[in-house]
């Protein structure tokens, strides 16, 4: 399929000052889209200026959420080359929530090149500082003009850009964790393994309750045992214990696969870590904390990058983690993967794909 390109007349100042970005509080001058109807499949992909979408209220995402989303990032190295960071990891499990969700399923390769000429138009925008990157945001939503509860018959696939910085205010710093006791994400059989608008709606009032006591995310637990750690709002969750990395497995079908996660698995068995993915149980980190033996804890996400945890709270129990600062498998695999993006270290996995240079 061709992508129409049509570029705008007014492009936006971009940002002044790379230090200030935060996360996703400003969008390049161009999106793409491409509208799905049934009959016709996918078709008018084309490249637009940034803007507002119009589409009916009885649009049935706004109804019922037949929406799911994805995320990665386009990095500029010090040679001037950008580049994408996996890119068809994010478009095979966008088919993975699209299947979930009876969303129709994508041509993977199609949308990687599409994100790829969305980045060569909106290539300015790719900010310059080691650190900072273009986050770049595929969605898919439906559109019928109905209320009866059925899979949409036509829909949009929108991409839109965002020059990032960290994404949580203190950058590397180690963050604070709270373990949600109350409320729960996902279970088996849901949508906790997609990357569905949803899964975030219904994190809110948990995050919320978070922010106020002082923490900035929520640990989910399993949604029926109430034990097994699953992962963080955004991000997969490891966990150094008396030397050995153990990081939740997918078994369940519950969290994320995130693609950091599976990344740093394979990094961490490249260098000779022990590194286990297993069921994991809150018990299991108290008793190591209460041994001496708790090493440190992460999370692991594109927006995040490797996010140490400094303190976990699980009811009255505060966990302080190597002393509130990074711990060394934590800035091993931040300085490993930053490397590969920002392309300060070789890529000897082949990760990286060239937009440009
Ligand atoms: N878990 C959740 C719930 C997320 O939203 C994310 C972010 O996408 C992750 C984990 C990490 O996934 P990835 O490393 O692919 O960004
Ligand atoms: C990402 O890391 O790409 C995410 O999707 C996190 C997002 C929920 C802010």
């Amino acid at each position: 399929m061709e992508i129409k390109i049509t570029k705008t007349t007014s492009p936006k100042a971009k940002p002044a000052d790379e230090s200030k970005l935060g996360f996703g509080k400003i969008f390049t001058d161009h999106m793409f889209l491409m509208n799905y109807d049934e009959g016709q499949g996918w078709h008018d992909a084309r490249i637009v200026p940034y803007g507002p979408i119009p589409m009916e209220p009885s649009s049935m995402c706004l109804h019922y959420g037949q929406a799911d989303f994805e995320g990665l990032k386009a990095y500029r190295t010090e040679s001037g080359r950008i580049q994408l960071f996996r890119p068809e990891q994010n478009m095979a499990r966008m088919n993975v929530s699209n299947d979930r969700l009876c969303i129709p399923q994508i041509d993977e390769k199609f949308c990687v090149e599409a994100i790829k000429k969305l980045v060569e138009v909106d290539a300015d925008w790719v900010p310059h500082q080691y650190g900072t990157s273009l986050y770049i945001r595929p969605f898919i939503f439906a559109i019928d003009p109905m209320l009866g509860v059925h899979p949409a018959k036509h829909l949009i696939f929108c991409i839109m850009c965002s020059p990032v910085g960290a994404y949580y205010a203190a950058g590397l710093a180690p963050v604070k964790i709270y373990v949600e006791q109350n409320y729960v994400r996902a279970v088996t059989g849901g949508t906790g393994f997609t990357k569905a608008a949803a899964n975030y709606a219904i994190s809110l009032k948990a995050q919320e309750e978070a922010d106020k006591a002082g923490y900035e995310q929520v640990l989910w637990l399993d949604g029926v045992h109430r034990k097994y750690i699953e992962e963080v709002g955004a991000m997969n969750v490891f966990f150094v214990l008396d030397g050995e990395v153990i990081t939740p497995s997918l078994d369940r079908k519950s969290i994320l696969g995130g693609i950091t996660r599976k990344s740093c698995l394979e990094i961490l068995r490249h260098k000779g870590y022990k590194v286990t993915e297993r069921d994991l149980e809150i018990d299991e980190l108290i008793k190591a904390y209460d041994e001496g033996k708790f090493d440190e804890a992460f999370g692991t996400g594109t927006a995040a990058v490797i996010s140490p945890i400094g303190e976990l709270k699980y009811g009255d129990k505060i966990m302080t983690l190597n002393n509130g600062e990074i711990g060394p498998v934590s800035q091993m695999l931040y300085d490993t993967l930053t490397g590969i993006q920002w392309g300060k270290t070789e890529d000897t996995f082949g990760w990286t794909v060239p937009v440009i240079g």
